[in-house]
């Protein structure tokens, strides 16, 4: 898990003054105006392409609002993969709907439009929300021929896709919106926040109308809506984050390189997964079966090494959501992938990377590492030195 570092107070400061000089500090003022504009500059949108949101989960629900509206008893499912960080529901569920949980493929972890189509008995269903799973590409022309053949609304929630939106614009942006999350943990961050995009600028409209009480140009109320707007002090560190962010990016990169040279040698490398494939906030290791996967859980554990199974093993098993109409999940259920993904803690720092040790807490600037720490996993030693450097010993 990504160790989280927004800008510094020096970098907030010019963009925080101008606060105090206007004044505003929220209602879409002039902070959120320009960050919603460069962030359109960024991923090449018009520049009321981009509506920004006080969170990702809140962009999620306008987009909802603005494309399927709130659920109806002619249209009351919402279909949701099961295998997706639980706000995918909880923005599906806060406009009505009900859920049904699908599986996803088993090689992306993503909903397949075909099978969606191929397989399921689509009546009554209003929505359906693909999600690009630890921040990877959702197939905007696939999903559009859905819609456009199905009549059924379609929203992507892309909470992590910011890298991949930003080096395939054509391939993940179109006329179905896309949310993104700015959450502290994503690899673009501003604290809480997020954004709405889309290329229709009617859809963007009302979009921004749902997440301002339903207003757009007057105090009448027009539209299903939330009270989801970024305030300007959000835009502020958002601002200072875009300023920073080639840099920034440039760091997450180099910290995945480290962990893929550390990995050479070992059956691990083919098993790792990280930037550029997904999102540079994660580091994962696919494992092959639940055994795998709890072997490697206990190896990490033991060596104080956080770890997170970051999807955990389905939305349908949550307390909240069980008993909830869904299909065989065996893709996502435990004896298989979700049970098979680890996500390493790994921590940005100053350019050099480590993996945190809860056993020994890292003190000072210049302790990468513990002295020493051993993880076995399928008889191979990954040995983790103090100097900075962590390698991989061949097999045992
Ligand atoms: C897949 C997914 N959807 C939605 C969200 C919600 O984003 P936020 O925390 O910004 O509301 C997140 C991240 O937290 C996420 O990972």
């Amino acid at each position: 898990m990504l160790r989280p570092q927004l800008p510094a107070a020096e970098r907030l400061l010019p963009h925080l003054r101008k606060i105090d000089a206007t004044r505003v500090y929220s209602n879409f003022g002039p902070l959120a105006l320009e960050f919603g504009a460069r962030l359109a500059h960024h991923f090449g949108l018009p520049e009321t392409g981009v509506v920004v949101a006080s969170s990702g989960t809140a962009a999620l629900i306008g987009a909802i609002l603005a494309t399927a509206g709130r659920a109806s008893p002619e249209k009351p499912l919402a279909v949701v993969p099961a295998f997706t960080f639980i706000a995918t529901a909880s923005a599906a569920e806060a406009c009505g709907y009900r859920l049904r949980f699908v599986d996803v493929d088993r090689e992306d972890f993503e909903l397949d439009p075909k099978r969606l189509l191929a397989e399921h008995d689509l009546d009554g269903v209003g929505l359906v929300i693909p999600v690009g799973a630890f921040g990877q590409a959702v197939d905007q022309a696939a999903w559009k021929k859905f819609r456009d053949k199905t009549g059924i609304a379609v929203v992507v929630d892309g909470a992590a896709c910011f890298e991949v939106v930003t080096s395939s614009p054509s391939h993940t942006l179109g006329e179905i919106s896309l949310a993104l999350s700015f959450h502290a943990t994503k690899s673009f961050g501003v604290g809480e926040g997020g954004c709405a995009l889309t290329r229709d600028v009617n859809l963007a409209m009302r979009m921004a109308r749902a997440i301002n009480f339903g207003f757009f140009g007057s105090r009448d109320c027009q539209s299903a809506n939330i009270n989801g707007k970024l305030s300007e002090y959000h835009a502020a560190v958002g601002l200072a984050e875009l300023d920073g962010w080639a840099e920034k990016s440039h760091a997450l990169l180099s910290v995945a390189e480290g962990y893929r040279s550390a990995l050479k040698g070992t059956s691990l490398l083919e098993r790792f997964l990280a930037a550029p494939q997904v999102a540079s906030c994660y580091a994962l290791i696919r494992c092959e079966t639940a055994t795998d996967a709890q072997r490697l859980e206990r190896a990490l554990a033991g060596n104080g090494i956080g770890f997170r199974r970051w999807y955990g093993a389905g939305l349908h098993l949550h307390s909240y959501h069980a008993g909830l109409e869904r299909e065989a999940l065996p893709v996502t259920s435990v004896a298989q992938i979700s049970g098979k993904r680890l996500r390493f803690r790994l921590l940005d720092h100053g350019g050099a990377f480590r993996i945190a040790s809860q056993k020994h807490p890292i003190v000072g600037d210049d302790v990468a590492f513990p002295t020493k720490l051993l993880i076995t996993f399928h008889g191979h030693e990954i040995s983790l030195s103090s100097n900075r450097r962590m390698w991989a010993n061949g097999v045992k």
